[in-house]
């Protein structure tokens, strides 16, 4: 079974942790015969179940439904579960309540988007055993204040916070950080200044790790991401394509210059 130790002593060994994001039984039980360290019940679902324009509309309902359909077919991988738009945002208790229930559904761990403004919220729920990812970078829960989904960090005072925040999240208590469309070399170096693991997705090869979305890194969602890899097209099967990205990931080879931000 793979804990945040486990995940703690990857990064030590400078050995590439592996993230993929999964909705479902089946595909838990996939990822878990090639071995993918960490399964993301990501609130994309919203996008890639759904088929609604953001994650937005996504409850906190649909995710402990999938949660609790992804523990049912999981048996080595780190669940992590996204705190959907909405359920954090209120008090440090009401944040506390809705993580209980990602948890009782078979998360191992939620993840809520936010740099320093949510560091507190960090704090709270890891004093009280609820293991937590901070994703940083690009937020798609904050996708109508960004105005669009664009790299974030480019300018060097956002670059200056992210890192900051990184490092604010990790006092905090945090034990994972997932790092969103940033520039590579951003990435390379919040990964080097915090101990915990962090894992890119459009952040360059220099993370301790790799998330993609399903349904990207099979090619069957529409207009996908410059960042992401059909990974289904040199395979031709939904297994070997989730071992090939496995293998991709652990030698380095994904993602490469092409799928990175300068
Ligand atoms: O919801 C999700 O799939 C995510 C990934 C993009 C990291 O948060």
């Amino acid at each position: 079974m793979i804990t945040v130790t486990t995940l703690r002593k990857m990064k030590e060994k400078g050995e590439k942790i592996t993230m993929l994001t999964c909705y479902d039984a089946s595909f838990a039980k996939v990822m878990n015969n090639v071995g993918v360290e960490i399964l993301l019940i990501g609130d994309s679902l919203g996008m890639t179940i759904q088929g609604h324009t953001s994650t937005l509309p996504v409850t906190l309902e649909h995710m402990i439904y999938h949660t609790q359909n992804v523990a049912k077919g999981n048996q080595k991988a780190l669940l992590v579960a996204d705190l959907p738009f909405g359920a954090y945002e209120g008090s440090v208790e009401s944040a506390f309540q809705n993580s209980v229930q990602l948890m009782k559904a078979g998360a191992h761990m939620v993840k809520l988007e936010g740099g320093l403004d949510q560091v507190e919220k960090t704090a709270y729920l890891s004093k009280r055993s609820i293991p937590v990812c901070a994703h940083l970078g690009l937020t798609p829960q904050s996708v109508n204040a960004l105005g669009g989904y664009r790299v974030q960090g480019r300018d060097q005072a956002v670059a200056d916070e992210m890192i900051e925040a990184a490092k604010a999240h990790e006092a905090a208590g945090a034990s994972l950080i997932v790092l969103e469309c940033i520039p590579k070399d951003l990435a390379k170096a919040i990964t080097a200044q915090v101990n915990i693991p962090v894992i890119g997705i459009g952040a360059g090869v220099d993370c301790d790790g790799q998330v993609l979305v399903l349904q990207d890194m099979l090619g069957i969602y529409p207009d996908p991401p410059s960042f992401s890899h059909n990974f289904l097209a040199e395979t031709n099967s939904v297994a070997l394509a989730v071992k090939a990205y496995v293998d991709a990931v652990k030698t380095s080879q994904f993602p490469t210059e092409q799928h990175s931000f300068n």
